[in-house]
């Protein structure tokens, strides 16, 4: 059997006579990627069908990312959805989660899905009827203003509130390689929710002004989540609206290197076709192929994926 790592695409043989007393116990299975020692859990009950994964091989757990910050405008549509049509065009298997009730991420992409985590989270509509597929690769669960509906549900309940989306997500995970959750501005319950739910934190981080404050502020929050859930952790801190032609920007990018270094990733610079792309209903690489917006998100996507070899052979087709 080949088991292939989530993160950097190394494809592992197993021998399935090793593992068989662990296969017949029914426990959970998790694989340790000898080339870059991350720890993922191994399903053993679902095929392959990503393009991404080798048929004969089985399906790691979705790897699921929240793109967050409380302060607003600071390009965490923008890249939810420039991140998952990069990764969809990469050859994995998305599923762009919405959960502000502006329902931008659909715009953006040029959909008015019908239905989305509104009805997931009220249990309207099944889940796979909730989801819309948005491109080869990448599928849809929008939001919009719905949602405030829901997050007043939330609030009333009694017990376990902050597990409402992490129990309405469960028969949608691993059937992606990625599961991106895009969140409003501010501080809610359904931020929380979504704190519960993911296991990993992309920060975008406009290069304005005070951007290093709101980041701090999020940070201390993401901490005290982190005291009831060890399993979410901040991975990337993204830089966005970073304009070369200024002094000011580079100056917050290097600070922000020097605070943050393990998780500062490559910036996105300033560029006018990224607000340009959500009217046309496009994402970056079908809008502007050729600007320094999607090379930059092409490397946002080399960066979280840590698998160059695939994703440049599928964006040159
Ligand atoms: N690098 C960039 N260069 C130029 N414009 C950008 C860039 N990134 C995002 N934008 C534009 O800036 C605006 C805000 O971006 P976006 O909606 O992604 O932020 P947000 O953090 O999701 O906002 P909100 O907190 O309201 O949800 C949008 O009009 C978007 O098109
Ligand atoms: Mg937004």
């Amino acid at each position: 059997m080949i088991i292939i790592c989530p993160k950097c695409a190394r494809k592992h043989k197993v021998n399935l006579d090793l593992i068989k007393d662990h296969l017949d116990s029914g426990k959970n299975i998790s694989a340790t990627c000898r080339s870059c020692k991350y720890k993922f859990p191994v399903l053993m009950d679902q095929p392959l069908e990503s393009p991404s994964i080798e048929k004969a091989g089985y399906r790691a757990a979705s790897r699921k990312i929240c793109v967050t910050l409380s302060k607003g405008g600071v390009g965490k549509t923008t890249t939810s959805v420039n991140l998952g049509a990069g990764l969809a065009l990469a050859g994995y298997k998305v599923l762009l989660v919405d959960t502000d009730t502006q329902g931008q991420s659909s715009y953006i992409l040029g959909k008015k899905p019908t239905a989305g985590l509104t009805e997931l989270l009220t249990k309207e509509l099944t889940p796979d009827e909730c989801v819309v597929k948005a491109r080869n690769n990448l599928w849809l669960l929008g939001g919009g203003k719905s949602l405030a509906g829901v997050k007043r549900i939330i609030d009333r309940k009694s017990f376990g509130a902050e597990w409402t989306l992490a129990e309405a997500m469960k028969p949608l995970e691993n059937k992606y390689d990625f599961i991106l959750i895009d969140t409003s501005p501010g501080w809610d319950q359904l931020i929380v929710n979504v704190l519960f739910y993911a296991t990993e934190v992309l920060v975008p981080v406009a290069l304005e002004v005070m951007p290093l404050h709101g980041l701090s502020e999020f940070l201390k929050s993401l901490g005290s989540i982190q005291k009831y859930r060890k399993e979410i952790s901040l991975k990337y801190i993204v830089p966005t609206f970073l304009d070369t032609r200024i002094k000011g920007p580079q100056i917050l990018y290097s600070e922000l290197k020097k605070l943050y270094p393990e998780y500062v990733c490559s910036p996105i610079r300033y560029s006018e076709s990224l607000s340009e792309a959500p009217s046309f209903g496009k994402s970056i690489f079908e809008f502007a192929p050729g600007s320094i917006a999607s090379a930059d998100y092409r490397e946002l996507v080399r960066k979280v994926s840590m698998n160059n070899t695939a994703f440049e052979k599928s964006m040159s087709k």
